[in-house]
């Protein structure tokens, strides 16, 4: 495993008055792919500007490679950042807004050109030196954006919602655009997205953030599998989360019948909250479930049918492969490891 690169230390933001991050603490390691992930308004980029030195923080500390950076100015961090919108210099070509960092710091022209024609292989646009930024396509100044915080070198490359304006097509594909580069540069990204199945898919490990508080750390399938409350699981996937009631280790109610599961430790006869995948449900013939309930709605997803079936008070979400009939009763069953037990927040 390897060292912290960044860690933030019992951090406190708070604007007019109103406290946004709540003694955040946060260890990032070398090499990482980290993406903090949350809902709009939760924090992301107030940690982001607090790592680039945009913003100071109220109380805690920041270290880098182990020393407290609180204080120091952006350009002396070895951490680069592009932002959600690119600002590009429209005025400059391709080279000239590459090359803006290095000539600024003085760099000797030959290495200047080296380094800016290293940076459009990288990111896949080699001879476009002299083209202006307005003849750039979106994904292709993302690509200048992301080319230019690198000509840096820095460790650490901090991208906040980075593919927000791009298309769901272009999107993907600067999904594994990104991946490959951080792979290949062996440098640590910081990225922020408040969409999960980005986050799902490029991450290392992810960071669920909500109400300026850290929800859960863990690696995308530990998240997804593994959520620690209710709040996770319903932000990471679609979930039927449910009032239960745990009667005792192994033993959960649920609509008022007992079901097995595989938890322990919640005490007896415990108010928990239930979560249940909707693609760990299967239907079956009524007489064979426990619960059942009628087919409220069927529709076809390309890859399974989403069906909401109302049974008790809870209206189900299940994935299949198989439709049901709309106005159909069903039993619902699952399996005791695909119940997951949550303290109530
Ligand atoms: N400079 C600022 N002045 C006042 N409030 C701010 C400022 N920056 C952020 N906020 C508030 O802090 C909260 C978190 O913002 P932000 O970190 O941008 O969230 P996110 O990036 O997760 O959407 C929001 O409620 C936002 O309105
Ligand atoms: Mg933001």
């Amino acid at each position: 495993m390897n060292k912290n690169i960044i860690s933030l230390e019992n951090i406190n933001v708070s604007f007019d008055g109103e406290q946004i991050l709540n003694n955040l603490s946060l260890d990032i390691r070398d090499k990482e792919f980290v993406t903090l992930l949350g809902p709009s308004g939760c924090g992301k980029t107030t940690t982001l500007r607090l790592i680039g030195g945009f913003l100071q923080p109220d109380g805690g500390n920041i270290r880098f490679e182990g020393n407290i950076i609180n204080g120091i100015p952006p350009f002396k961090r070895n951490v680069n950042t592009v932002f959600q919108r690119y600002a590009l210099f429209p005025h400059l070509n391709v080279f000239e807004n590459i090359a803006f960092g290095l000539k600024v710091k003085k760099f000797p022209d030959r290495e200047i050109q080296s380094r800016v024609a290293e940076m459009l292989e990288l990111v896949n646009l080699r001879g476009f030196e002299k083209r202006s930024i307005d003849r750039l396509s979106g994904g292709q100044q993302q690509r200048i954006a992301i080319a230019r915080a690198l000509v840096n070198e820095p460790k650490v490359l901090l991208l906040d919602e980075p593919l927000g304006a791009l298309d769901l097509k272009l999107r993907k594909e600067m999904q594994t655009e990104l991946k490959r580069i951080q792979q290949s540069l062996e440098i640590t990204f910081i990225y922020v997205t408040h969409d999960q199945e980005e986050a799902l898919t490029m991450s290392d490990t992810v960071v669920v953030m909500n109400n300026g508080d850290i929800q859960q750390i863990g690696s995308p399938v530990d998240i997804y599998n593994e959520p620690k409350n209710a709040f996770v699981a319903d932000f990471i996937g679609e979930s039927n989360i449910l009032n239960g009631m745990m009667v005792k280790d192994l033993l959960v109610e649920i609509s008022g019948h007992q079901f097995e599961c595989v938890d322990t430790g919640f005490g007896t006869n415990k108010p928990v909250d239930v979560v249940i995948r909707p693609e760990d449900i299967k239907l079956v013939n009524p007489d064979e479930a426990k619960l059942s309930g009628v087919v409220q709605s069927v529709t076809f997803k390309g890859v399974h049918y989403e069906m909401l079936i109302e049974a008790y008070d809870h209206d189900w979400l299940v994935h299949s492969t198989k439709a049901a009939e709309t106005g159909s009763t069903v039993g619902i069953t699952f399996d005791p490891y695909d119940i997951h037990i949550m303290n109530k927040m």
